[in-house]
């Protein structure tokens, strides 16, 4: 191992506790300065002396318990700014996901938190904003030590400013609010500038993504911010040609659904676990949808479906909201995803999550994750142009190979990877984010410390 250099490190150490305090906004800084360092140096000598009798106790890093590794961590960053000579604690490695490290930045409350107040904001199909970031505050592959950072999570929620017409979220506020963050930060930290936000991620979880529009023309017109063209945007937009919403570095996510909603629509499932709708949809199907400026809202697709399979047994189409809906799915055998504005729909979660064949109308879709996800094993694609074959297509499925796709389905892996958990689980959907952003290593411009090895 490299012995650091300690000027670095000592600057490094002192820089942790500048910006903390800069980032309380006290009037009477000395005192607090004062009444900060002699807590820091009590706490972290305490700290010290109780994870040394901890690991004295665990010779090898592998059988470190939970709590000795959490501790460590805790008290790496006080340890470093008091104690230059002591190394670190080895952590344990996560192969696969190259033992990355994620800063969290600590923004104000009005770019977050605040918009929590509204119960929606955390359930709605937007809120992977809010889950990634509640999954990464609890997760061990945060640090609180950005210099050790490879990556900087951002966390602004711009999808939770509901409107009082509509109740649809309204992200006119979205990029102004993005870009007084990265203001924030580029002014009271030095990481963004120095890779001009290569290595900072974001979300944008609405219908065009990093566009911040739902009208696609709009979104195509505005494009995607000068600000936010270097860093990485988490997406649930994505298509398999050029777009200028996905001109930036992203990785496509799967659009929120709350995990405990799955599970309750589960346990209510009928023991026999039949499924006696052959073919689902419910959502917006307009009967004559509107000319927006040469545009029709799904493209006429599902304006299509309700023209030729309204009537049809076969179908269970429905145009109106409904809060038990996900039994439906479960009752249901093929699900429809078709476009609506954007072609990524919440009906591609629950679909595969409660068991129900997602048939996907959306040309040219990129679908999240696709390394975890074999989505031609687990779903049909029909062709926009070809809906009026439906029909037809759903019933050779079923007549074929039907029983090979609902196998591939009920793979816990699938559904797995694409639900956002509080705590963040292997394989799920965080995880997989992070996967993505740990073969983006090469954006990284970390500093990083030399690290210990395992062995
Ligand atoms: C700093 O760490 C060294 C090595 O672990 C230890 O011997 C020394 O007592 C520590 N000094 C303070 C001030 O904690
Ligand atoms: C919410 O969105 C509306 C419309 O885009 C905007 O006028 C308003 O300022 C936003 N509210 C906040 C608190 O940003
Ligand atoms: C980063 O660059 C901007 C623009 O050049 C500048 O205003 C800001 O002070 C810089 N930030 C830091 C922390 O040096
Ligand atoms: C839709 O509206 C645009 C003008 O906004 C017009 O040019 C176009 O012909 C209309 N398309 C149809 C199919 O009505
Ligand atoms: C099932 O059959 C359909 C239509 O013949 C085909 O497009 C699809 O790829 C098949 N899927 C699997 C998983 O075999």
């Amino acid at each position: 191992m490299v012995e650091p250099n300690k000027q670095t490190r000592r600057n490094r150490g002192f820089y942790v506790v500048k910006m903390r305090i800069l980032h309380r906004r006290q009037s009477d800084r000395a005192a607090f300065c004062y009444r900060y360092l002699k807590w820091v140096l009590w706490f972290s000598l305490s700290l010290y002396f109780l994870s040394y009798s901890l690991i004295s106790h665990h010779k090898s890093p592998t059988s470190l318990s939970k709590t000795t590794v959490s501790l460590s961590k805790a008290s790496r960053a006080l340890f470093e700014s008091n104690n230059k000579t002591i190394s670190r604690q080895p952590r344990p490695r996560q192969g696969l996901l190259n033992d990355i490290r994620v800063y969290v930045y600590d923004l104000p409350s009005k770019y977050n938190t605040d918009w929590l107040s509204n119960e929606r904001c955390r359930n709605h199909l937007f809120a992977s904003e809010v889950a990634i970031h509640t999954a990464l505050m609890n997760s061990d592959v945060r640090t609180e030590d950005p210099f050790e950072a490879d990556f900087f999570f951002v966390p602004v929620y711009v999808s939770c400013n509901f409107s009082t017409v509509n109740g649809f979220p309204a992200i006119g506020h979205a990029r102004g609010l993005v870009s007084s963050a990265v203001e924030l930060i580029s002014s009271e930290y030095p990481f963004w500038n120095r890779s001009r936000g290569s290595d900072h991620v974001f979300v944008a979880s609405h219908d065009f993504g990093s566009c911040f529009h739902t009208m696609e023309d709009v979104a195509i017109a505005d494009g995607v911010p000068e600000i936010l063209k270097k860093s990485i945007v988490l997406q649930t937009f994505g298509v398999k040609y050029q777009h200028p919403c996905q001109e930036v570095e992203n990785v496509v996510i799967p659009p929120y659904i709350p995990p405990e909603s799955v599970r309750s629509t589960l346990a209510k499932s009928p023991a026999n676990g039949r499924r006696d709708i052959f073919a689902f949809f419910r959502g917006k199907m307009e009967v004559h949808p509107k000319n927006v400026s040469g545009r029709f809202y799904s493209k006429r697709v599902r304006t299509a479906i309700w023209e030729k399979y309204g009537a049809d047994r076969r179908f269970y189409l429905k145009r109106h909201r409904f809060p038990g809906y996900q039994s439906e799915i479960l009752r249901s055998v093929f699900c429809l995803c078709p476009l609506g504005w954007a072609p990524w729909s919440p009906r591609l979660v629950e679909s595969v999550a409660l068991g129900c064949v997602p048939v996907i109308i959306a040309d040219g879709i990129r679908l999240p994750f696709a390394s975890a996800v074999n989505w031609p094993d687990i779903s049909l694609t029909v062709a926009e142009r070809d809906v009026r074959k439906l029909g037809r297509v759903l019933e050779h499925v079923a007549a074929t190979n039907l029983s090979a796709i609902q196998r591939n389905l009920m793979d816990p892996a699938v559904s797995r990877a694409l639900l956002f958990n509080d705590h963040m689980q292997e394989g799920d959907a965080t995880w997989q984010v992070l996967r993505a952003l740990s073969e983006k290593l090469d954006r990284s411009h970390s500093h990083r410390r030399p690290r210990v090895s395992d062995e």
